[in-house]
């Protein structure tokens, strides 16, 4: 079962560069599951109905979130009822949405989870205790996991891929929207890196036009924030899983859209 994961698209400009790319990137690698990060899909806060369905109809089959779920009030039903999207599984238990999805790929019963770090971000409970309740509840019905860790810091990254190495097929870090050069397979079979990174403009801060944020940075002045659209980047990973539910490798993708 080959996993195609791509990290956090940045507003509309993220989300054109990714219908540009997704093509190419379908026939390279042939997945047979792709996931993204979906969490800034919406003007680069939030997701909607609308950005969901266009990362859907791109040829995703799974939408991962983060600490920025909740930013359109309008998409709260969405979440509750799109099978698919998923925020991350150790927020409230009265948030809208739910925290994993199992879909079947390549053969295989295959469990997607969203977690969110405690370190620097708001969990309502504690990130491993919550892996470790969903792997145990969940491994009868699934025969492999793939984690998207939401997280901040490197530390608590690094920790869950040794805390779920060989429980899960992959543990993916986004949201710092930086990718990370630690990609490899754990000892135990767990395909791991700190950051896939983001899907979004490089003439940027992180999504944001980088003279609108680092005003804020010169400044310490309120500033208006504008997703930046020049030199969109797809920052992905392709992880190879095997019948056991655990990787044979993972390769990075980190590529500049062309124009088709
Ligand atoms: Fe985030
Ligand atoms: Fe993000």
């Amino acid at each position: 079962m080959r996993l195609l994961f791509v990290g956090d698209v940045v507003g509309s400009p993220g989300r054109a560069g990714l219908r540009d790319a997704m093509p190419g990137l379908l026939e390279r690698f042939e997945p047979d599951l792709a996931i993204v990060n979906g969490e800034n899909s919406a003007g680069g806060l939030g997701i909607t109905e609308r950005t969901g369905r266009d990362l859907f109809e791109m040829g995703f089959d799974v939408i991962t979130l983060g600490n920025h779920t909740y930013r359109r009030k309008e998409a709260y039903s969405y979440l509750d009822e799109a099978e698919r999207v998923i925020r991350p599984a150790n927020f409230m238990t009265t948030a809208p949405g739910k925290g994993h999805v199992i879909v079947e790929a390549g053969g295989m019963r295959v469990c997607v989870v969203n977690l969110i770090g405690m370190l620097q971000l708001q969990a309502a409970r504690s990130p491993f205790v919550e892996a470790d309740a969903l792997v145990s509840r969940l491994s009868d019905d699934a025969d492999a996991f793939i984690v998207d860790f939401h997280a901040e810091v490197t530390s608590e990254k690094v920790a869950m891929g040794w805390h779920l190495d060989g429980r899960a097929a992959a543990v993916l870090g986004t949201h710092t929207h930086v990718p990370t050069a630690d990609a490899r397979v754990l000892p135990q079979g767990t395909a791991f890196i700190s950051d896939v990174g983001m899907t979004a403009s490089r003439t940027s801060i992180l999504g944001v036009k980088y003279q609108q944020a680092l005003d804020g940075f010169r400044t310490h002045l309120p500033q208006k924030f504008e997703t930046g659209d020049e030199d969109v980047w797809v920052n992905a990973v392709v992880v190879e899983v095997n019948d056991r539910g655990l990787a044979d490798s993972i390769e990075q993708v980190l590529e500049p859209v062309l124009k088709p």
